[in-house]
């Protein structure tokens, strides 16, 4: 149904026919954890977890929930929907929902790493695809994209954003919703996406997740916010509210973040979800006394629906409403929002979904064909010394592939994925030995046992999680024998980086170092003189110096998915051309953080580089960088005009040329800086980016528009938008340290 009126009709009739108690369980969404019936009663401590799915269905028998969460098997979902339909008098079918991140069935590369791909287009295919697959399912509605800007890569969930900056940040958010969306609420084979988590979680202090965040208006509306602001432009029909408290208001119940901007300032028509036990947690924050007073305060704030695991804060909501301290007014436009969304689905007519159908949509292999392009365009290649990559196929003799991270399935597909199907999870291993096995000696070596987290991770419930530790392991034989195998060999291609389980929500770190053992190795494997090839398997830098100035070559493949391994030996042999780009500028060490492209000049910005008096201040690599095996070289940068009016727009232009012998990927990346005005603006910001293949030789005009949207931003004292009247630096380059350089000005100010 997509008649505005008809809807409006539809949802009038239902809300004088629902009683407050139905009305609040259209505001309920609980986990499903069917999973949880096999756990001993009290073996969960905190929460009645062995009754939880008991606890769900007994809601859905009285019309007591509106969504569940978590079911993943289209048979199940049908089974919980006949439930609800026989449970609501109404005949008001569940919204289901689901963390679709990077892929469902198919796992797609991690989101810092579509981020890096700076291809909105990938970004939008991916997403299409795990849209295609979850709504196969019955899923309706996934908890993506993770639009949070993140600067502090000690907090794990910088793996799930697009990084940094805002501007990039905003385009990938954009793309994202049109993969998840299509055309709009109701697009066949796609879900409603609920950018998340507002707002600020990203800054939490000190990176350890939940904890507060403080941000000045400043950094919100300039930095924080647009990733939000381009999301619901494109379209986005759900947002999810944040943990912590931001400025002291928790997120989840801070009016002015869910009524001032989200609806008031942006327009926002959809309905607002809270993290899950969000609402809750208004007491945990000594914000709320009780659970009953947290529902209150969710709902009047504009936390439209709660996400509970059982006992919901918003089950007091009738009370709450007979008392006086929710109006019904605002019950039922929470409530219109949510029966909206199902009616623009179309979920009262198609409640159920076709189990058999399901199945041929999980098994297309266009789906992997998706998941390798995004892997081979999300690498990164950081360092790449007299061309060691690509390796020649026909040249080499025996290759040794080494750490324990090239072999491992769970480990190649990253957290935030359930459905993953480990049986065609190619690894780097895998990947490399179906490219060359038959022509060239591939041998492997794990050097080293996996390294283990200080304490368990809040997704060790669902097994395969953390990586096990292999029973007799000689450590000391072990790595004498991957020292042997790389010397035997011609190349030696050594993965390092994270286990997944060490990075995604919970999982903030103290420190940027290789976990484990892995310098070690890494540096025995070096003294056997034998070139090495780094792969990096991550979702956050790391303290890569000792590596950085001892290996030649070194590619980030971040957790690259179903089809990493494939993707990675394409892009080793030369099959695929690195072309990602840095999403975030990459510290030396954990005490840089955080390290941004886009500060302000200080006081003596010659000596920025000896902040520090132990260690340069400078990152180890630029925003924006990524080298290709190929060569680009930019000129002829001009302006269509050098003086604008404050709201006009100018048009730059610049020719960007493939200088090597191969065809190659350059992002073109596009930085301006305002030299003078009401606030000290950052000595560079993003303003425009390009991803484009030349042809060896080719060369290609590439064009972007500066105007108001770029040329704005919120001053902190006038508290609003303005335009300075001011000298502006344009430069254009393939990563932050662009040189080549074009000036203009505005002539006067607005706002
Ligand atoms: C908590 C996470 O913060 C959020 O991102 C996720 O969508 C929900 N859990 C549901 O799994």
């Amino acid at each position: 149904m997509n008649d505005p009126n008809a809807i409006r009709e539809h949802i009038d009739v239902l809300l004088s026919q629902m009683s407050v108690e139905e009305k609040a369980g259209q505001l309920t969404q609980f986990f499903y954890f069917g999973f949880m019936r096999d756990i001993p009663p009290g073996a969960a401590a905190e929460l009645p977890m062995s009754n939880q799915p008991q606890h769900v269905e007994e809601a859905l028998a009285r019309g007591a929930a509106g969504s569940l969460l978590f079911v993943r098997e289209p048979a199940e979902i049908n089974r919980l929907q006949r439930l609800a339909l026989e449970g609501n008098r109404h005949n008001i079918p569940v919204i289901f929902g689901f963390d679709v991140i990077h892929g469902f069935r198919t796992i797609l590369p991690v989101p810092i790493a579509m981020a890096a791909s700076w291809d909105p287009e990938t970004v939008e295919q991916g997403q299409a695809v795990a849209a295609r697959e979850a709504r196969a399912v019955g899923i309706h509605w996934t908890f993506a994209p993770m639009v949070d800007i993140s600067r502090d890569p000690r907090w794990g969930r910088i793996i799930e954003g697009a990084g940094e900056d805002p501007y990039l940040g905003a385009a990938i958010a954009a793309a994202q919703v049109r993969g998840f969306q299509g055309a709009g609420l109701g697009t066949p084979e796609r879900v409603i996406a609920g950018p998340k988590h507002f707002a600020g979680y990203g800054a939490a202090l000190g990176g350890r997740d939940y904890d507060e965040a403080n941000l000045s208006d400043y950094e919100l509306w300039n930095v924080y916010l647009p990733p939000f602001k381009a999301a619901l432009d494109a379209g986005a029909g759900n947002v999810m509210t944040a943990y912590m408290p931001l400025n002291g208001v928790p997120a989840t119940g801070n009016r002015w973040l869910l009524d001032e901007v989200l609806r008031q300032t942006w327009g926002f028509t959809g309905w607002v979800v809270s993290d899950a036990n969000a609402v809750r947690s208004l007491q945990t924050h000594g914000f709320a006394q009780d659970l009953a007073e947290a529902g209150v305060f969710g709902l009047n704030a504009g936390c439209d629906m709660e996400m509970a695991i059982a006992d919901a804060a918003y089950a007091h909501l009738p009370a709450a409403v007979a008392d006086g301290r929710v109006a019904e007014t605002a019950l039922d436009a929470s409530v219109r929002r949510v029966l909206e969304a199902k009616l623009r689905l179309r979920l009262f007519d198609e409640p159920f979904v076709d189990e058999e159908h399901a199945q041929t949509v999980l098994n297309d292999p266009a789906h992997r064909e998706v998941a390798r392009r995004a892997a081979e365009r999300s690498a990164v290649l950081l360092r790449n010394e007299n061309n060691l990559l690509p390796l020649d196929r026909d040249s080499l003799g025996t290759l040794a592939v080494i750490g324990p991270l090239a072999d491992s399935q769970r480990d190649t597909l990253g957290p935030w994925c359930f459905e993953f199907d480990l049986a065609e999870t190619v690894t780097v291993l895998a990947g490399i030995r179906a490219k060359i096995g038959d022509r060239a000696t591939v041998t492997y070596a794990p050097g080293i046992r996996p390294a283990q987290r200080a304490f368990p991770s809040m997704f060790d419930m669902f097994g395969g999680n953390a990586p096990e530790d292999p029973a007799d392991f000689d450590d000391a034989a072990e790595l004498q024998r991957a020292a042997d195998v790389a010397r035997a060999a011609d190349v030696a291609v050594v993965v390092v980086g994270e286990w997944q389980n060490m990075i995604g929500e919970a999982a903030s770190r103290s420190s940027l170092d290789l976990p484990g053992r892995q310098l070690e190795l890494l540096q025995a494997v070096v003294d056997t003189g034998t070139p090495v090839v780094v792969l990096v398997l991550n979702g956050r830098p790391l303290d890569l110096r000792w590596a950085a100035a001892n290996v030649p070559a070194i590619l980030d493949i971040w957790y690259p998915g179903t089809q990493g391994g494939t993707a990675v030996a394409n892009l080793l042999f030369g099959d695929a051309v690195p072309g990602g780009k840095l999403p975030f500028t990459w510290p030396r060490t954990g005490g840089h953080i955080p390290l941004i492209y886009a500060h302000t000049t200080s006081h003596e910005p010659e000596r920025q580089d000896r902040r520090y008096w132990d260690e340069h201040s400078t990152p180890l690599f630029p925003f924006g960088h990524g080298l290709s095996y190929t060569t680009f070289a930019y000129e002829g940068l001009r302006l269509d005009r050098d003086r604008i009016e404050a709201g006009e727009t100018l048009t730059v232009a610049v020719e960007v040329r493939n200088t090597g012998a191969r065809p190659g990927d350059e992002v073109v990346q596009l930085y301006i800086r305002q030299r003078h005005g009401r606030a000290a603006r950052p000595v560079r910001e993003l303003k425009g980016f390009r991803r484009v293949t030349l042809q060896a030789g080719e060369t290609r005009t590439v064009e972007f528009t500066l105007g108001p949207d770029e040329l704005h931003y919120w001053h902190p004292l006038e508290r609003t938008w303005v335009i300075d009247a001011a000298t502006f630096d344009v430069w254009i380059g393939g990563d932050v340290t662009a040189e080549l350089h074009a000036e203009f000005a505005v002539q006067n100010s607005a706002g």
